[in-house]
């Protein structure tokens, strides 16, 4: 028995539906995609490298810093990577789109200005194996000491996305916290790499252990090949469609 033969618009549809990471990463809304990315093991000298008891957003001139105090206890860490001219991109950005996130403003002003890295380590060279300079918008560092918390809130993006920040949790203790309403806590293990949506659902943080929590928060092109192949890999492993 011969098939029939199907119209060549669904024939197409049927051939060519391959993975679209802008649709995975913008329109799902997913809140959270484990990732397999391998970066190696942080060792002392990177998380010492990472420490500070600075509040990062110091430097990024937070407007409403000291009026909203209470929403936030002991938030620090430091800028790794980003623009070169931190100011002239400081000063642009407030201009123009004050209510978005950090990652959003690297993300957007990536052609304007030149970007690099703020402090040469080990730790870099690491990022590096598994993401060029080219394809890096932003690395942040974030230390929550033990009792430290971040109230529940949104974040604002100008580019649609939602699947976007890369999160390794360098230090995790038993007892932190990173809640998404109504999703429950993001399954987050000491040495896990997550891309996370903090641009759709409320979410907070609580770092209830007895140790410092580190995490690197990393901006990247997402079509970064190996960026992008992990995530293929993970929406497979969710949705249900691995390979043999
Ligand atoms: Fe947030």
């Amino acid at each position: 028995m011969t098939k029939d033969k199907i119209p060549k618009l669904l024939d197409d549809a049927i051939k060519q539906n391959t993975h679209d990471i802008d649709v995975i990463t913008r329109h799902l809304k997913l809140p959270w995609l484990k990732l397999d990315l391998d970066f190696g093991v942080w060792d002392d000298t990177d998380i010492n490298s990472m420490m500070t008891s600075d509040d990062w957003r110091t430097k990024w001139k937070f407007p409403n810093r000291l009026k909203n105090s209470y929403q936030v206890k002991n938030w620090n860490g430091k800028l790794l990577f980003g623009p070169e001219n931190f100011d002239d991109f400081l000063e642009l950005s407030k201009a123009s789109e004050h209510r978005h996130d950090e990652d959003s403003k690297c993300r957007i002003y990536r052609e304007k200005f030149n970007y690099g890295w703020h402090e040469e380590s080990l730790l870099s060279k690491k990022i590096n194996s598994v993401i060029p300079n080219h394809d890096l918008n932003l690395v942040n560092t974030y230390v929550l000491p033990s009792g430290g918390y971040i109230f529940p809130h949104r974040d604002y993006t100008m580019d649609n996305m939602s699947l976007a920040k890369i999160y390794i949790a360098v230090k995790w203790s038993d007892g932190n916290v990173f809640g998404q309403y109504g999703c429950g806590d993001i399954p987050i293990k000491q040495g896990d790499v997550f891309l996370i949506n903090n641009y759709t659902l409320p979410h907070w943080v609580s770092n209830g252990s007895g140790n410092d929590r580190i995490v690197i928060d990393i901006s990247a092109n997402l079509h970064s090949v190996k960026i992008k192949e992990s995530i293929i890999r993970s929406f497979k492993k969710c949705f249900g469609q691995v390979s043999t």
